[in-house]
C-alpha cells in the first residue's frame, strides 16, 4: 500500500522526533487525527512525562495526552531503532547559535543520522525545525541519498515551518495554518496530504528553500519591527515623549500600519536566533542583512537602557545601583509562560548585579535561576513577600497573575518595561 493511501486510511505510522513546544502539541495532533504516534526524545524525563500521560507545556493539556496514551494510539521511547516501523517522521529539535552567531545544526544533523539508519523505501521525513534556506535539500537530501534510495522515488522529503505561539489561547497547532515544501511534487503532495489530516489550512510552496524562507521572513519581519519600536522608544526618551501613547494612537489607523511594542529586549527560541540563521546564509552568498543586523543590535542593547532606566530612578533618590535592592517581577522571556531561553530579564539581572545591586524575584513560573555561571542563585519569593526594603521594582516580564494595582503603592520607584502598569498615574513609576 502507498504511504498515500495509508495516510488517507490513517494507517500510517507517525514518528516525532524533539518532543518540546513543538514537538509535543505536534504529536498529540496527528494521534487526534486517528494515526498511532511515536514520539522520539533523548529526554528521558519527557519520554516518561508523555508515557505517564503527564505535560510539561503549558498550551497541552494532560488530559488530552492521557486520553491518546490510554486509548494506545500516542507513546514515546528514547530508543531510535523504532523508526524502522514509523512511515512518517517529522524533526522538531532545536536549532540554537553557537556563541559566535553562527548556525548550530547539531541536533538536527543528530536526529537526520538516525533517520538515515532507518529510512526505508516509502518513508515520509518532514523537517520542522526552524532553519536557514537550503538546510533540507544541502544538508539532509546528501545525508538520505547515500543510503542508495532516491527522494521522490523511494523515500519523501519535506520541510514545514513550525509556527507555534506559547500561551495563544485563539491559535493552536490545529488551526494555524501550515506552510509544506516538497523536494519533488511527489514529496509535497504526500506531505500536504499527511498534515490536511490534522491541520485546518496546510498552504503548499514549490520548495523546500522557498518553505524555510517563509518562515525566516515571518521571524525577521517580527524583529525588525521590534526593532524599529525599540529605537524609536529610546528616542522617544530623549525627546520626552510616551512612546506608548505614541503607538496606541498609530494604532487606530485602520489599514497600513501594525502596532508592535517596545520592552527589555527580545527572548524566546525564535525571535532574537531565526534572524542570524538568515543573515549567516545570506553572508556565503556575498549578501550582508543590514536590517536584521541593525535590529539585532538594537533589541540586545534593550536590557542596558532598563538597567539605565533603574539608575536614573535611583537617582531621583539619590541613590546608587550599588547597594539597591531591586525587585524583578517576571523573568520569563514572555507573559504567562514559563520558557527563560534567551529572556532580557536574564542580562537585567546579570547587569544589576555587576553593578551591586541586591536582586530578588518573583516568577510563578520559573521557581528557581541559576546565573553568572553558577555564581548566582535566586529563588523566586511570593508577590507579597517582596519587602518594604526594596528599593526599585522592575517590571520585566508581564504575567497576568501579579497584582499591578498594588506595585506603585508598595515600592518607592518602579521601572515599567512593559507599560504593565498602563493606567496607573503615579509619580514613581518610571515608564520605557
Ligand atoms: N518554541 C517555539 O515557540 C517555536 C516556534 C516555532 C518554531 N520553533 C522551532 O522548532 C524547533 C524546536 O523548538 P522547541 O521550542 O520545540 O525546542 P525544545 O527544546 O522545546 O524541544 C526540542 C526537543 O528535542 C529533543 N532533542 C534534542 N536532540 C534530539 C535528538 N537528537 N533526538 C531526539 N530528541 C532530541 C530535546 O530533548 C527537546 O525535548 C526549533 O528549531 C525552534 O526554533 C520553536
Amino acid at each position: 500500500m502507498s504511504l498515500k493511501e495509508k495516510i488517507e486510511q490513517r494507517t500510517a505510522r507517525i514518528g516525532v522526533i524533539g518532543l518540546g513546544y513543538v514537538g509535543l502539541p505536534l504529536a498529540v495532533e496527528f494521534s487526534r487525527a486517528g494515526f498511532d504516534v511515536t514520539g522520539f526524545d533523548v529526554d528521558a524525563a519527557k519520554v516518561d512525562a508523555l508515557n505517564a500521560g503527564r505535560s510539561y507545556i503549558g498550551d497541552v493539556k494532560a488530559e488530552d495526552i492521557a486520553a491518546q496514551v490510554m486509548a494506545g494510539k500516542l507513546r514515546a521511547t528514547t530508543d531510535m531503532s523504532t523508526l524502522k516501523q514509523i512511515d512518517a517522521v517529522d524533526i522538531c529539535v532545536p536549532t540554537p547559535l553557537r556563541k559566535t552567531k553562527d548556525p548550530d545544526m547539531s541536533f538536527v544533523v543528530a536526529a537526520a543520522e538516525q533517520i538515515a539508519k532507518y529510512l526505508h523505501p516509502g518513508m515520509l521525513v518532514v523537517l520542522e525545525s526552524t532553519t536557514y534556506p537550503g538546510t533540507t535539500a544541502e544538508v539532509l537530501q546528501p545525508m538520505f541519498e547515500a543510503t542508495g534510495l532516491k527522494v521522490g522515488h523511494d523515500f519523501y522529503l519535506a520541510f514545514s515551518p513550525e509556527r507555534v505561539d506559547p500561551a495563544n489561547e485563539k491559535f493552536t497547532t490545529r488551526n494555524t495554518p501550515k506552510v509544506i515544501g516538497g523536494t519533488t511534487p511527489a514529496c509535497s503532495e504526500v506531505a500536504t496530504a499527511l498534515y490536511a489530516t490534522a491541520i485546518d489550512t496546510v498552504v503548499p510552496v514549490t520548495s523546500t528553500q522557498v518553505a524555510e524562507m517563509v518562515k525566516l521572513l515571518e521571524n525577521t519581519f517580527r524583529a525588525v519591527n521590534i526593532g524599529l519600536v525599540n529605537e524609536l522608544a529610546l528616542m522617544c526618551h530623549r525627546m520626552n515623549i510616551n512612546v506608548w501613547e505614541v503607538i496606541e494612537a498609530a494604532g487606530t489607523k485602520p489599514f497600513g500600519f501594525m502596532p508592535f511594542y517596545p520592552g527589555p529586549g527580545l527572548g524566546g527560541h525564535c525571535i532574537p536566533i531565526d534572524p542570524f540563521y538568515l543573515s549567516w546564509k545570506a553572508r556565503q552568498s556575498g549578501f550582508e542583512c543590514r536590517f536584521i543586523e541593525l535590529a539585532g543590535q538594537i533589541n540586545g542593547s534593550m536590557p542596558l537602557f532598563v538597567v539605565e532606566r533603574i539608575s536614573e530612578a535611583l537617582n531621583t533618590r539619590k541613590q546608587a545601583i550599588n547597594g539597591s535592592r531591586v525587585h524583578v517581577f517576571g523573568v520569563a522571556y514572555k507573559k504567562d509562560v514559563s520558557d527563560m531561553r534567551e529572556s532580557p530579564a536574564l542580562d537585567i539581572i546579570e547587569l544589576l548585579h555587576r553593578r551591586g545591586a541586591l536582586v530578588s524575584y518573583t516568577d510563578p513560573y520559573v521557581p528557581t535561576l541559576e546565573l553568572e555561571h553558577g555564581q548566582l542563585n535566586l529563588t523566586s519569593i511570593a508577590e507579597c513577600e517582596a519587602g518594604p526594603d526594596i528599593d526599585c521594582a522592575v517590571i520585566c516580564t508581564n504575567h497576568t497573575a501579579f497584582n499591578y494595582k498594588a506595585i506603585p503603592g508598595r515600592f518607592p520607584l518602579v521601572v515599567d518595561s512593559r507599560n504593565a502598569l498602563k493606567n496607573i498615574d503615579a509619580e514613581n513609576v518610571f515608564r520605557l
